[in-house]
């Protein structure tokens, strides 16, 4: 039983590194630091921050501070899941982020990876 549950574990990785690489396949667009870090201050840095701007915060929301690209690095795979495979943040979505900017941020974690 243990065997095959390392067994499956190891087919679905290989199936999951298979779709990754076919996605950055297609989208050959390098994603400028610059468009990241404009994008985490619009809509992130306001509870992101270590003195938030957003009243309601006295610390850095969750922990996190994406004030720089090291920060977003820092936090990439929690970023991935809540801001590009969900919309769980920015929490309200009150700045409107789009989809497509959900897929440049997931287009530039994919390059960091590299
Ligand atoms: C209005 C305030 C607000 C904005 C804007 C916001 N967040 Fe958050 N975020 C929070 C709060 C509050 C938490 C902590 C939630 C918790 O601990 O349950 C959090 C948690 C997170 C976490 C989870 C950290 C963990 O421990 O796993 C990630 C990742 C995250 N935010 C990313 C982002 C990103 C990326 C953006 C911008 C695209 C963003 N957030 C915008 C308030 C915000």
């Amino acid at each position: 039983m243990r065997s095959f549950s390392i067994i499956v574990f190891f087919t679905s990785a290989l199936v999951i590194c298979a779709c990754a690489s076919n996605l950055a396949a297609e989208s050959s667009e390098i994603i400028d630091d610059d468009v990241i870090a404009a994008m985490m201050e619009r809509h992130c840095v306001s509870c992101h921050a270590a003195n938030p701007s957003d009243p309601i915060y006295q610390y850095p929301a969750g922990g996190l501070s994406l004030e720089t690209l090291d920060g977003v690095r820092n936090f990439a795979w929690e970023i991935r899941l809540q801001t590009v495979d969900s919309d769980l943040m920015p929490l309200g979505n009150t700045t409107g982020m789009t989809d497509s900017e959900r897929k440049t941020l997931g287009a530039w974690l994919d390059q960091q990876d590299e």
